[in-house]
């Protein structure tokens, strides 16, 4: 057989196998077959490279590394619906609808838990994919998403399509990354979503091939070009195409109390399905009737998402741990047999302090109710008396410090325990990993793991040592799961930290009650640490936000000489210690406006969305009041939101929030 007939022939055997494994769940061939005919193909197509097809499976390991992600025009708005939470709303909308429509049918259908994907086909390859982004412009993923096993690189049909749809993590894969993130000391993914956004957005295509994505089509954006008259017939017509569909899910209804049936129904199917869901997503069945109902300014009026509430779930308390903070404050921790809360694997809880686990009553071996607490933190909720056995261990408090054994301290009248130790290892590592964090330091790279274990090899003792660690290289790269690249990263990293502005190491140092917010505060004023250095109890006390406590703080902190002398040793090593002012850059929309921010936003970070805000005049704060503004919401928000809606604060969607930007 010539080459170009069996390179036809092996694309299509394996393309039909990835078929039936990823989409259909029902192998038909062997690994061990698969890997052989994958292992034939790719020797050919390095042979014949002129050969390899725009749907050759080996596309699906990734390959090609990008600078950045082009922005990418949608052919039409990518829209997402309004989200209700109870069944009162879905009596509303019921209602909303019947007032246009007489007798709609409404189609049902999971909502994944993971971020849309529009996907572009012409004469049947897939050519280019992209993410929702703000709507109108999303980012191009192509090659990411190319190597999303359940993603067809080429359709049954050869036709130009658009489909959309989730791009998600399975439960299986989430747990698997997480694994390997805890051995590689990398930070956690918190949940399915936020791995599979993360994943998505990988430059290194391998990476995001590693990552064990998938793609479920549930939307087609011009279904009138393929003669098709009910969304429910466009998931079948996508389904027969050759994506993944959760057509077995999907369901209908023809009022509310259908419509809740289905929910509950759902919701007790939902912690065995493989995939993240976040609640149900209604749809008007008849593509004219949704016309009919059309779309307002932000939202169509044919749909609407329906978000399962934070879910409470049991397992055991098998052990109650204590931590050491960078304080030295003691926290007891509780851990759990591992259970999957609103989606995510929660094996650890804080239990905050004693008080707190003693007015729980809380023994080791009960059984506990444990949810979410803001989406993301787990919380134990309580013990279940009535399932005491007696043979439950009463809590006690430790009197002596886990790490190094010293006797630990209570100040009367507060709830914390602390190891007043000042050479306490636990303390020093903290305060290591508090200065390479996210709101201190932000050195990528430098995961609590790693930083541990220099620690533990004596190669950090003191923050200092950070920008000297290139003198243990040849030890580094001896060290398991050290490579070239990853130590090269981490040096520059760290060499990078050095031109950071002087809020992020005021906040590293550790001073204490001094955090990001306080940190900047005294970084534009002082302008330089020396003026800081300098500046007296009144000087600081002066400050508005600056109080008795703070100013004394600071003033006890640079008193001390071995401070001043790290301080002289990071100055030597080329730190930077001035303050790089952010030149205002005043937008009308946000002038002089409090704002409050919830929910995953895909435009930008959530904290660069803050320093936009606050560098155009505006304000941000945590929680919604009366006297907020304005209240943005992403994906998926919390409870927030529905307060912002109950107050009746200004709204504004991500769309929106790109237009006043
Ligand atoms: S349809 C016009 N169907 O949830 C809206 N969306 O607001 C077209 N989602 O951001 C989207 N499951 O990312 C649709 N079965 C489903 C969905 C779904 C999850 C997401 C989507 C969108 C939001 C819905």
């Amino acid at each position: 057989m010539k080459p170009e007939e069996r390179i036809k022939e092996l694309v299509k055997i394996l393309n039909q196998a990835s078929y039936e494994y990823y989409v259909l769940d029902n192998p038909t061939i062997s690994d061990q077959e698969y890997d052989d005919y994958f292992l034939e193909l790719r020797n050919l197509e390095d042979k014949y490279p002129e050969l390899k097809q725009d749907d050759s499976p080996t596309i699906k390991v990734g390959g090609s590394v990008l600078d950045k992600f082009e922005k990418v025009r949608h052919t039409t708005p990518m829209l997402s619906f309004d989200d209700i939470f109870n069944e009162d709303e879905i009596i509303d909308f019921d209602e909303r609808i019947k007032k246009t429509v007489a007798s709609p049918t409404y189609t049902l259908e999971p909502k994944m838990d993971g971020l849309s994907g529009s996907l572009i086909y012409e004469n049947g390859v897939l050519v280019r994919a992209a993410t929702r982004g703000d709507g109108i412009t999303g980012e191009d993923i192509t090659l990411n998403v190319k190597t999303i096993r359940s993603v067809p690189l080429r359709l049954k049909d050869n036709i130009d399509i658009e489909v959309r749809g989730e791009i998600y993590m399975s439960k299986d894969s989430f747990i698997k990354n997480n694994k390997e993130r805890e051995k590689e000391g990398l930070p956690l993914f918190a949940n399915p979503r936020n791995a599979a956004a993360g994943s998505i957005r990988q430059l290194d295509s391998k990476i995001a091939a590693k990552r064990g994505l998938d793609f479920v089509a549930y939307f087609l954006p011009n279904p009138e070009q393929y003669s098709i008259k009910t969304q429910s017939d466009s998931i079948k017509y996508l389904n027969d195409l050759g994506f993944k569909t959760n057509i077995k899910l999907n369901g209908f209804a023809h009022n509310a109390k259908e419509v809740w049936n289905y929910i509950e129904d759902l919701r007790s199917k939902r912690k065995d399905l493989p995939f993240p869901i976040d609640g149900v997503v209604l749809k008007v069945d008849s593509l004219k009737e949704e016309e009919e109902l059309g779309t307002t300014s932000r939202v169509p009026r044919w749909g609407i998402a329906y978000k399962f509430p934070a879910e409470e779930v049991l397992t055991t308390l098998q052990d109650i741990i204590f931590t050491v903070g960078r304080t030295g404050k003691i926290t007891p921790n509780a851990i759990l047999s591992p259970v999957h809360v609103d989606g995510s694997l929660v094996s650890r809880a804080t239990l905050h302090n004693e008080d707190y686990v003693i007015s729980k009553d809380l023994r080791i071996g009960d059984v506990v109710s444990l949810r979410k607490a803001g989406d993301v933190i787990p919380e134990v909720v309580e013990a279940k008396l009535e399932r005491r056995t007696g043979k439950e261990i009463p809590f006690t408090m430790i009197s002596n410090c886990p790490m190094c054994n010293h006797q630990l301290e209570r100040v009367v009248g507060q709830a914390d325990w602390y190891c007043l130790n000042l050479s306490c290892p636990a303390k020093k590592i903290e305060s290591l990993i508090f200065y390479a964090s996210r709101d201190a330091m932000n050195i990528d790279g430098l995961g609590d793991q790693i930083i541990e274990d220099l620690y533990n090899l004596e190669y950090i003792k003191n923050i200092d040592d950070f920008y000297t660690l290139s003198k243990y290289k040849e030890e580094i790269l001896e060290l398991e799961g050290y490579g070239e690249k990853s130590y090269t990263n981490m040096i520059n990293a760290i060499n990078n930290s050095k031109n950071n502005s002087l809020e992020r190491l005021l906040c590293g140092l550790g001073i204490p009650g001094i955090g990001k917010k306080t940190a900047k505060i005294l970084a534009k004023y002082f302008n330089n640490i020396d003026n800081l250095i300098n500046a007296s109890y009144e000087d600081l006390k002066n400050i508005y936000d600056i109080g008795e406590i703070l100013a004394d703080s600071v003033v006890k902190f640079f008193k001390d000489e071995s401070n001043l002398s790290l301080i002289n040793r990071l100055k030597d090593l080329g730190v930077n210690t001035t303050y790089h002012a952010e030149e205002m850059n005043i937008n009308e929309n946000f002038k002089d406006k409090k704002f409050v921010i919830t929910g995953t936003l895909e435009i930008m970070k959530r904290d660069e969305l803050k320093r936009y805000i606050e560098n155009a005049g505006g304000t941000t704060v945590d929680s919604v009041s009366k006297n907020v503004d304005v209240v943005i919401v992403g994906d998926s928000p919390g409870s927030k939101y529905t307060k912002a809606k109950e107050l009746n604060i200004e709204i504004w969607t991500e769309e929106e929030l790109k237009d006043k930007i």
